[in-house]
């Protein structure tokens, strides 16, 4: 029975400790560690995860804390000797993702990024439908209303305490269908981006983005994403290929309409590596482009203010939404164009 300690113990941190749970006697979780008070807990919490690290020494440490945080946590969990669930995104920019690799390289332990839409059984699937992708079109329309923009300190913003965070829907909601999109194309800088992003709101980052990005082979993403929508898009794939086009919808494994079974637990995957080397299916090296890109999207011009007769409270409450923004999300990622290219956004 493998011993696992999760620092980040609410917010997303509730599905981690339901996840452990459900692995039942392969795991035995032995620590939480938190900042704030973690209500509900039967095992020691610990405000210092060092001390959580010194006293319980835990085999696999799962870390769900905010993306400013990962750097330094991850690294102490590494120089104890634990292997490391890492959540996504799982650093800022390519200074730390080469500073992460070498404590990986450094402590002789394995880190798993937590981009679960790398475990899904649509990847494998993928190449005989399509051949060899050309293009990756990804459309994403959600609505997170005010209260998901008030919901921790480093929502909506691009710093904390004067350091830099990663909130925005490219990088966080969306950033598993970014993240898959870019595996799927195969695309790693240099590369050219084309990127557009908007606000609706008191933030600093983008909730409604298009992006076009052409890799040094002509490969190309294109992604149009909203979390102001009234409809729900849940995040499509088209790859087209030599071969052929196929949808994947990447929350629910669905390839051409058909649900997949078979997703991997990026959790179990580590399990199984410690166990009997079963490769990773998310080593930081593959989170490279993503970094490289969320990072693009962290420096480039601010997000533009939408004015308000764009706007329109969404129907369920909790805020304005963009009317029709899916109709071009959908339009936007179907020709591979930006939001200002088919005339739906300035
Ligand atoms: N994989 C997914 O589907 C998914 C979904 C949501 C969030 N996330 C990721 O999970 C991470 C956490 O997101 P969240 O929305 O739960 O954030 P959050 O702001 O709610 O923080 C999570 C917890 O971390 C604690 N925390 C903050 N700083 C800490 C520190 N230095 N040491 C210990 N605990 C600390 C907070 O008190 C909180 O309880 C982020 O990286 C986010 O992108 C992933």
């Amino acid at each position: 029975m493998t011993t696992v300690a999760l620092i980040g113990a609410t917010g997303h941190g509730m599905w981690h400790r339901r996840a452990i749970a459900a692995l039942g006697d392969r795991v035995r979780l032995v620590a939480l560690g938190d900042v704030r008070p973690v209500e509900d807990a039967d095992v020691p919490v610990y405000a210092d995860h060092r001390e959580l690290l010194d006293r319980h020494s835990p085999e696999v440490v799962v870390v769900c804390t905010p993306p400013h945080t990962h750097l330094p946590i991850a690294r102490d969990v590494l120089a104890a000797g634990a292997d490391l669930l890492l959540e996504k995104p799982p650093v800022l920019s390519l200074d730390e993702h080469r500073a992460l690799l070498a404590a990986v390289s450094a402590s002789g332990r394995a880190l798993q990024v937590g981009f679960q839409a790398l475990g899904s059984p649509t990847l494998a699937a993928l190449p005989a439908r399509v051949g060899t992708v050309t293009s990756v079109a990804l459309a994403g329309a959600w609505w997170r209303g005010d209260a998901y923009w008030k919901r921790s300190p480093w929502a909506g913003r691009s710093s904390v305490g004067g350091r830099p965070t990663m909130d925005g829907a490219l990088c966080n909601p969306l950033a598993h269908g970014l993240m898959q999109a870019l595996a799927i194309a195969g695309v790693r800088p240099p590369w050219t981006l084309e990127l557009e992003r908007y606000r609706t709101r008191d933030i600093d980052v983008e909730d409604t983005a298009t992006l076009r990005l052409t890799g040094p082979g002509g490969t190309v993403v294109t992604a149009a994403v909203t979390l102001c929508s009234d409809e729900f898009v849940p995040g499509d794939l088209t790859v087209t290929g030599t071969a052929g086009t196929a949808t994947v919808v990447y929350p629910q494994d669905r390839l051409d309409g058909e649900v997949l079974p078979g997703r991997v637990s990026l959790l179990e995957n580590l399990l199984d590596h410690r166990a009997d080397g079963t490769p990773l299916l998310v080593p930081l090296e593959r989170t490279e482009p993503f970094t490289a890109l969320a990072a693009a999207v962290m420096a480039a011009p601010a997000a533009v203010l939408l004015p308000r007769e764009r706007l329109a409270p969404h129907p369920d409450g909790d805020g304005l939404a963009i009317p029709g923004i899916a109709g071009h999300v959908r339009a936007a990622a179907a020709r591979g164009a930006l939001f200002s290219e088919i005339g739906a956004l300035p």
